[in-house]
């Protein structure tokens, strides 16, 4: 099993990659990703990788209609779960990003918080940015987030540590290799209890020119690279990547 099929890490590292800061940034994230795509009151959306729906639930909550895909089902029931207590409704899909392609059906398609890169086989990351392409109506927009190379090399750690809001202390070890192309990390989680867990997972690290050449092949007409959602210059400050591109 690759790590990304595992629902064991999803579950066990939920409260690490869903805190509650970073839940309580998604709605500014939302409306960010509204004011630099300029999207209109009635358009659809797609969040390919969506995890509990933190980005999906806000822009129902906007009157879009969202498809919220990821593999992970817990997550889609959270996603469910956060979507009644809103008073929204979501279709949810559990369904392989590399799978899931529904022709000129959005207008906005989001691939966000680094869910882009997860495979090995570089031909499956291209089938991803197509899906995103191919599920966009003419000038619709994809929006993808994620860390990149330039930002990983200027800030780089070896190690990270912190503690989780249930008291648990998760070590978070990183490498780079294949020269520079890809990430390999070691999670290490022990809980209050004592219990130790380990995950290890790689992921492919792209540099600004080449998420756009990537982009570019898998059909996109126009891309811009963003140094945040806010829209600062993807420059020496940049803290994320952000790419806009239009299908
Ligand atoms: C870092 S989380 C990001 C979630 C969400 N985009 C957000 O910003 O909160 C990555 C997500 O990718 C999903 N995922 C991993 N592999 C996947 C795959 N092959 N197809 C679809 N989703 C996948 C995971 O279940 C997880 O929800």
């Amino acid at each position: 099993m690759t790590w990304y099929e595992d629902d064991d890490f999803w579950h066990l590292f939920e409260p690490l990659l869903f805190d509650a800061e970073r839940l309580g940034a998604a709605e500014a994230e939302c409306e960010a990703i509204i004011d630099l795509t300029h999207l209109q009151a009635k358009a659809d959306v797609l969040d390919l990788a969506a995890g509990v729906g933190r980005h999906a639930v806000p822009f129902a909550q906007r009157g879009h209609q969202v498809t919220a895909v990821d593999r992970t089902t817990h997550y889609l029931d959270k996603a469910k779960a956060r979507a009644k207590s809103a008073g929204v409704s979501l279709e949810l899909v559990a369904e392989d990003m590399r799978h899931f392609s529904r022709p000129q059906s959005y207008d906005l398609a989001l691939n966000l918080y680094t869910s882009f890169g997860f495979f090995s086989d570089e031909q499956d990351n291209l089938r991803v940015a197509e899906n995103l392409y191919h599920s966009l109506r003419p000038d619709g927009y994809a929006v993808l987030e994620m860390t990149s190379k330039e930002i990983l090399a200027r800030d780089w750690r070896e190690r990270d540590w912190r503690e989780s809001a249930e008291g648990a202390l998760i070590l978070e070890e990183r490498k780079v290799k294949d020269h520079f192309s890809r990430a390999s990390c070691r999670w290490l989680m022990v809980t209050k209890s004592g219990c130790r867990r380990e995950y290890c997972f790689e992921h492919r690290l792209y540099s600004a020119s080449e998420l756009v050449a990537l982009l570019t092949q898998a059909g996109f007409g126009e891309v811009k690279i963003y140094g945040d959602l806010e829209g600062a210059p993807f420059d020496q400050e940049a803290s994320r990547m952000v790419a806009v591109a239009k299908a």
